[in-house]
């Protein structure tokens, strides 16, 4: 009787927890499979497709994109099987859901079978800082122009306060998006640029050289079982960015795979990014003799840099100090370059040791890294902002 009663008080906080998770305006998986594979979508689904097709609304995603009304309204967007060569710049705030075409149910859950590209090609090779990385973009989520702006110097371009917030529940599944300018790092060419939003992409892929991926201030981006591919400081930005199940794709070396500059604000943050039982590997054979004990897990952009590999695959490629120092910028009790439990080749005990720079967290140090209901934050400092995440998916 009493474990009766336990049993239920226990079923009563797991469905409670379950509940509390559930995520707000969303397909069901069931749902968006059915779109994905065998085009049956819900009402008001709209099809972008380049090639004729019978169900197709649109030719370009940013024509489906600007069709959207301006408001709170969820939206969703089904990209058919091809490469559609655009840069794509979504300000709306109303949730949107970007579908990529799998007419394979059982690549579903498989980045590296999507079907779907989106393609720019462009890198910002300008000297002088006067034109800004968001401009070399293949995809661009933020509210204003002001908020998807890089910037320079410590703190980066100063984003006025009263810029509203942009997307607040923003979902991509099984779309590649890849930055086509050169095969090498010339320049930053985001992949994505992510800013004052927050985002969930599920078995997407991010191909590019310098700079794939940029979370930008107020950015809070989660990933899941998805290829970010790079070579020059590949995860960079200001905001926040919860990696998991993923693989993290070397293609050369050059800075680090992360940079991060953190803020300084009034309650603490968790700006920084996290990366979870992820693999980091050379992307092919033929590359990895060259890049072997050569690729740093990050160097610190700002001094507030924080960036975390838990629970992670290193393949050989990974400098034997793990991560790096950045014009000194590096400082004691700011700067948090760190690893939990990482393991591999690429995890040399001894080079970590060494390292002034590298850090490896006990389980409590970690512990509030540890999930993204702890890293995702409320403007107010509160933890548990992630009524955005596929808790469906990531729960499966
Ligand atoms: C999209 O195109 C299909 C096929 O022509 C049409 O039935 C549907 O109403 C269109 N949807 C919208 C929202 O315009
Ligand atoms: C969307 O909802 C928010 C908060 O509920 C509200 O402040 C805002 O005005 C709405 N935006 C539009 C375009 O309706
Ligand atoms: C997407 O781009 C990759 C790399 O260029 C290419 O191998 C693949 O065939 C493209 N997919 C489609 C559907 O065009
Ligand atoms: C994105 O669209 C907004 C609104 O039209 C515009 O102000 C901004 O300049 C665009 N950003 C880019 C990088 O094209
Ligand atoms: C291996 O990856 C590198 C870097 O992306 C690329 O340049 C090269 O073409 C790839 N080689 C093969 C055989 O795929
Ligand atoms: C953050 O605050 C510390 C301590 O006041 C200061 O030394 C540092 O320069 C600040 N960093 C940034 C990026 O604002
Ligand atoms: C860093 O923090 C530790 C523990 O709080 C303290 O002992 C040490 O003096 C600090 N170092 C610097 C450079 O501030
Ligand atoms: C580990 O790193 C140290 C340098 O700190 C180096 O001497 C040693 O050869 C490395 N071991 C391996 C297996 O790479």
């Amino acid at each position: 009787m009493l474990f009766y009663g336990l049993f239920l008080a226990l079923q009563a906080i797991l469905v409670h927890s379950a509940a509390l998770r559930q995520s707000s305006s969303s397909l069901t998986t069931a749902a968006r499979e059915k779109c994905q594979t065998d085009l049956q979508c819900p009402p008001g689904t709209l099809i972008v497709s380049h090639a004729a097709h019978p169900l197709s609304n649109f030719t370009s995603l940013q024509a489906a994109i600007s069709s959207l009304p301006n408001d709170n309204s969820s939206q969703t967007i089904l990209l058919l099987s091809g490469s559609y060569n655009e840069q794509v710049n979504i300000t709306r705030s109303g949730p949107i859901t970007l579908l990529g075409q799998q007419p394979d149910r059982s690549a579903l859950t498989d980045a590296a079978r999507n079907t779907v590209n989106l393609t720019f090609a462009g890198a910002n090779q300008d000297s002088t800082g006067t034109i800004d990385n968001v401009w070399y973009s293949v995809l661009i989520v933020a509210p204003t122009l002001d908020a998807s702006l890089t910037g320079s110097g410590t703190t980066g371009y100063p984003v006025p306060a009263d810029t509203p917030f942009g997307n607040t529940n923003f979902r991509v599944y099984n779309i590649d998006f890849r930055n086509t300018f050169s095969e090498y790092s010339a320049g930053p060419a985001h992949a994505i640029s992510f800013s004052r939003s927050n985002g969930g992409f599920y078995y997407c892929g991010f191909y590019s050289y310098q700079d794939t991926i940029y979370i930008g201030k107020l950015g809070s981006a989660y990933m899941y079982k998805s290829i970010l591919a790079g070579q020059t400081d590949f995860l960079y930005g200001f905001g926040t960015l919860y990696v998991q199940s993923s693989e993290i794709l070397l293609r050369s070396c050059g800075g680090g795979i992360t940079a991060w500059k953190g803020t300084n604000t009034s309650v603490p943050n968790n700006y920084g990014v996290y990366i979870h039982d992820s693999t980091v590997r050379a992307a092919n054979t033929s590359i990895a003799p060259d890049i072997k004990e050569s690729c740093a897990l990050g160097r610190p952009w700002n001094a507030l840099h924080r960036s975390i590999f838990a629970n992670t695959y290193e393949d050989g490629s990974i400098e034997p100090s793990g991560y790096i120092n950045w014009e000194d910028r590096w400082t004691a009790n700011e700067t948090l370059m760190a690893e939990y439990k990482a393991y591999g080749p690429g995890f040399n005990l001894t080079g970590r040791e060494d390292s002034e720079v590298s850090v490896l967290l006990d389980s409590k140090e970690y512990a509030r890294y540890s999930d993204p209901e702890r890293v995702f934050l409320f403007s107010d400092g509160r933890v548990g902002n992630v009524a955005w995440i596929d808790w469906e998916v990531v729960n499966s």
